[in-house]
C-alpha cells in the first residue's frame, strides 16, 4: 500500500471571495486550471443548496475547461441528484447539508441516515458516478458504507485538524489514531479510503502518511493561503509536503 497520493483541490472558496461583491472576480474554473498546472490530479467543489460559494453555472464550465477528474460534493438531496446525473462528474461525493452550518461539520451518518442515503448512491452508480461517503472515522460507519455499496468513504479530518490548529497535542494524536484505525479498518473492508476537511500544511504530514489513503481533498486552507503566496505556490507546497510524508 502506500504509493503515491492524489491531491483534490477544491475550489469552492474562490467563489465564496468572487459572490461577497456578485462579480464574476476571482474566477473558480480559472483557480481551477491553475490548481490543474501546480500538481492537482483533480477539482472538487460543493454545490449547496442556498448556492453560497460554487452554482450549477460553475460546475458546467468546470466541466467544459476541465480533463482533470471532477468530484462534487452534494447533499443526499433530489435537487442535487438532478445536476449530478445532467453533469455527470468523475465521482460524487454524499456529505451532511445544514443550511445554518458554517463548513461540513461533521460526517454524514450513514448508520442512522441508511434509508435516504440508499437510493443516492444506487442511483449515482448506475450512472457510472463513483460514489464516495464523507464520513466520520469510525468503523460503524464504514461497515453501513460498505453495505450500501459506495466503494470509496471519504474520512471526516476535521476533528484531527482541529486540534492540530489549537496546540492540543494530546487530542490531536487521539484523533489521529482514530484515523488511522478506521482508514486501516476501511480499506480491509476493500473500501477505497480518502480523506478530508481543515488540512493545512500543519496537518498534512500525518494524514498523508496514512498508508491506506488514496486521496486528500483540500480547499479552505490552499485559498486562504494563496492570498500569501498564490495559489500555485500553495498547491505545490501542499504536494511537496504530502509527497515527503509517503517517502
Ligand atoms: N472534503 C469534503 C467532503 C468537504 O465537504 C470539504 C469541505 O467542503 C473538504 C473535503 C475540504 O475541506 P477544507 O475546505 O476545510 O479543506
Amino acid at each position: 500500500m502506500g504509493g503515491r497520493l492524489r491531491l483534490g483541490v477544491n475550489i469552492d472558496h474562490v467563489a465564496t471571495i468572487r459572490n461577497a461583491r456578485g462579480g464574476a472576480h476571482p474566477d473558480p474554473v480559472r483557480a481551477a486550471l491553475i490548481a490543474r498546472a501546480a500538481g492537482a490530479d483533480g477539482i472538487t467543489l460543493h454545490v449547496r443548496e442556498d448556492r453560497r460559494h460554487v452554482r450549477e453555472d460553475d460546475l458546467l464550465r468546470l466541466k467544459a475547461a476541465m480533463d482533470l477528474p471532477i468530484n462534487l460534493e452534494m447533499a443526499c438531496a433530489e435537487e442535487m441528484l438532478e445536476i449530478a446525473l445532467q453533469v455527470r462528474p468523475h465521482a460524487c461525493c454524499l456529505v451532511p447539508e445544514r443550511r445554518e452550518e458554517r463548513t461540513t461539520e461533521g460526517g454524514l451518518d450513514v448508520a442512522a441516515q441508511h434509508n435516504h442515503v440508499a437510493p443516492y448512491v444506487r442511483q449515482l452508480r448506475e450512472a457510472g458516478i463513483r460514489v464516495s461517503l464523507f464520513i466520520d472515522p469510525s468503523p460503524v460507519q464504514n461497515a453501513v458504507a460498505q453495505a450500501l455499496g459506495a466503494p470509496v468513504i471519504e474520512i471526516h479530518t476535521g476533528a484531527y485538524c482541529g486540534a492540530v490548529e489549537a496546540g492540543d497535542a494530546a487530542r490531536a494524536e487521539a484523533e489521529l489514531k482514530t484515523i488511522q484505525a478506521a482508514a486501516a479498518d476501511a480499506a480491509g473492508r476493500g473500501l477505497e479510503v480518502h480523506a478530508g476537511h481543515g488540512i493545512s500544511f500543519a496537518s498534512v504530514g500525518p494524514i498523508a502518511a496514512i498508508p491506506q489513503l488514496k486521496e486528500l481533498n483540500i480547499g479552505h486552507f490552499l485559498v486562504g493561503e494563496a492570498i500569501f503566496t498564490g495559489l500555485a505556490g500553495a498547491i505545490a507546497e501542499m504536494r511537496r509536503r504530502m509527497d515527503a510524508a509517503r517517502a
